[in-house]
């Protein structure tokens, strides 16, 4: 039973405020704090921030702690923490708002959650989701030139889980090195060679063929108008390479073609349905929607009606709370749509993900390079797994789709 509910205000991996939170039960305090993302649309459940420039320039949590320590606590001290449902639908009762916008997203998704999320779903039984190695940065998270938001490495190919994280880091490795001898140390140069250097790298540590690609084009940063500006961060040089949305349809045709891309998150602006849909429709790879679906339930109907895209981005602190996440995740499967289970720019020390990603067996998760502390703990929460279910333990590989 649930004894006391403590919330306070902490940083996450950018020296932004979030929300960590301490559940005391009769078995033992657990602890669980919440992500957060640049790419905040107006679908999402909401972020409360204090607004108060004076204090960390307007990004305090101190509305949410006090709405963590008063209300929510006052509604759950004696529920039983496993009745994730009747938790979840006493936070959302208390709110009454259809974006979470009087508690904060990030004040009620912050309340930790017990680990049996696999019964919460029901009859799935756990896998390890493939990870999605973040390789190469671009757009709005790096000072390059590179349009591309990501790079990522799929260690599809990998037997278990464990294998995975050593041929990701492996060849993380080795692309740091074609990097610096074919480009020279700043790899702001990067911009300028694209996605070249990966397939070198998964080539060079070995793993061709049991490593394929994925790519975060966020293109909606580089929308202008109707067209896309693949020069955007240079300042020289932006407006003069602007791409039609045909344009862009035949650019990943031609990356599919000469590299082992099998994924491709938002490639056009998220409210450029004809084109999205245009290109789902090629079957070239898979289309994930994250800028376009906000992991919002009436887009995601939206584009399940009109096969917009064929797999959803899970940012859990977009959804709100447990419940609502696996109704989400059962909505996507219906479709058989894949399903990433993702970090987010701004992330915490928090593995719930990692535990989630089995528990639903979502078969896919991006949470970064494998390097930095807070996006190795997910890493490392699926080694954990993996190790503890033994035998039992099933990696998704080729069947990451799900
Ligand atoms: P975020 O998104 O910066 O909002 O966390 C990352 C992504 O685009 O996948
Ligand atoms: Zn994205």
């Amino acid at each position: 039973v649930i004894t006391k509910v403590k919330a306070r205000q902490i940083l996450d991996s950018r020296g932004i405020p979030t929300v960590e939170v301490d559940l005391h039960t009769n078995k033992g305090v657990f602890r669980a704090s919440v992500p957060s993302g640049d790419s905040s649309g107006m679908y999402e459940a909401v972020e409360l921030r204090d607004g108060d420039k004076g204090v960390y320039l307007g990004n305090g949590v101190a509305k949410a702690v006090k709405n963590i320590n008063d209300k929510i606590s006052e509604a759950l001290v004696g529920m039983d923490p496993t009745l994730q449902s009747q938790i979840d639908q006493a936070m959302i009762d208390l709110d009454k708002t259809e974006k979470k916008g009087e508690l904060g997203a990030n004040a009620i998704l912050a309340v930790p959650l017990y680990r049996h999320i696999a019964d919460l779903y029901g009859k799935v039984s756990p896998m390890l989701p493939v990870p999605a190695f973040t390789v190469i940065s671009g757009g709005k998270h790096a000072g390059n030139n590179l349009a591309i938001q990501e790079i990522m490495i799929l260690p599809t190919g990998a037997n278990r889980f464990v294998e995975a994280l050593q041929m990701g880091t492996e060849t993380y490795h080795h692309l740091k090195a074609v990097i610096t001898e074919k480009y020279g140390t700043h790899d702001c140069n990067v911009g300028e060679s694209g996605g070249f250097a990966p397939n070198e790298a998964i080539r060079r540590a070995g793993y061709t063929d049991k490593i394929q690609i994925a790519l975060d084009v966020a293109a909606t940063n580089f929308c202008i108008g109707t067209r896309y500006d693949l020069d955007f961060k240079s300042p020289q040089k932006s407006g003069q390479n602007f791409l039609s949305a045909e344009d862009m349809v035949e650019l990943y045709r031609e990356l599919c073609n000469d590299f082992p891309i099998v994924s491709i998150e938002d490639p056009f602006d998220k409210e450029d349905w004809e084109h999205i849909k245009r290109f789902s429709s090629t079957g070239i790879c898979q289309v994930v929607g994250d800028d376009l679906l906000m992991s919002n339930v009436k887009r995601i109907e939206r584009a399940i009606l009109e096969y917009a895209c064929n797999a959803l981005l899970l940012k859990i602190n977009q959804v709100g709370t447990v419940t609502e996440v696996i109704e989400v995740v059962k909505q996507a499967k219906e479709a058989h749509w894949g399903v990433v289970t993702s970090h987010r720019c701004g992330e915490t020390i928090d593995s719930f993900i990692a535990d989630l990603s089995v528990g639903l067996s979502v078969g896919q998760i991006k949470a970064g390079a494998p390097c930095r502390g807070e996006r190795l703990e997910k890493y490392i929460q699926l080694l954990r797994i993996e190790e503890e279910l033994g035998d039992q333990a099933v990696y998704c590989g080729v069947d990451w789709k799900q």
